[in-house]
């Protein structure tokens, strides 16, 4: 982990990664969707640690070791991805392969939170959208 050009801390590769390595998992605390929106509701920070499961429920790894939590969002060619496995837990996998000393990232596929600005997005994808939490403006 180191700074990253995109936001804060990010996670970088030490070695080279085939496509479709498991790399980790997003483990934090399963909480439910009122739940994650209270706490969100609470959070004046842009910098949000959640995932959320096929079921609605949510993890949230703001307090977790978990180093997948830094992972930073690029805008639909992210090199990683996450998966539910079949005992609900979250997969990072790689899209493609990795090469030592590149960024991870995760297109997180976010809807911004009502009431809430987009929060602006720095991954200098050649796709990106201009926020993390675009979803929304399609909808
Ligand atoms: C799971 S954290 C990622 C790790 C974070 N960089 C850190 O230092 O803890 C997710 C938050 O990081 C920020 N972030 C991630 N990717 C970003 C990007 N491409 N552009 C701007 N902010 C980003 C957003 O605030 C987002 O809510
Ligand atoms: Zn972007």
């Amino acid at each position: 982990m180191k700074e990253s050009p995109s936001h804060g801390i990010g996670v970088f590769a030490v070695v080279d990664f085939k496509r479709r390595t498991k790399l980790c998992q997003y483990f934090g605390e399963k909480i439910s969707e009122e739940e994650a929106d209270f706490r969100q509701s609470k959070d004046s920070s842009d910098v949000i640690y959640m995932f959320r499961l096929n079921n609605g429920d949510i993890i949230d790894a703001k307090n977790s070791f978990c180093i997948a939590r830094r992972i930073n969002h690029r805008c639909r060619d992210a090199n990683c991805f996450v998966k539910e496995n079949d005992n609900r837990e979250l997969e990072v996998i790689t899209k493609r392969k990795i090469l030592a000393g590149e960024e991870l990232n995760i297109d997180y596929m976010m809807n911004s939170e009502e009431g809430k600005p987009p929060i602006p997005c720095f991954c200098k994808s050649g796709y990106c959208t201009g926020s993390i939490d675009y979803c929304a403006k399609f909808n």
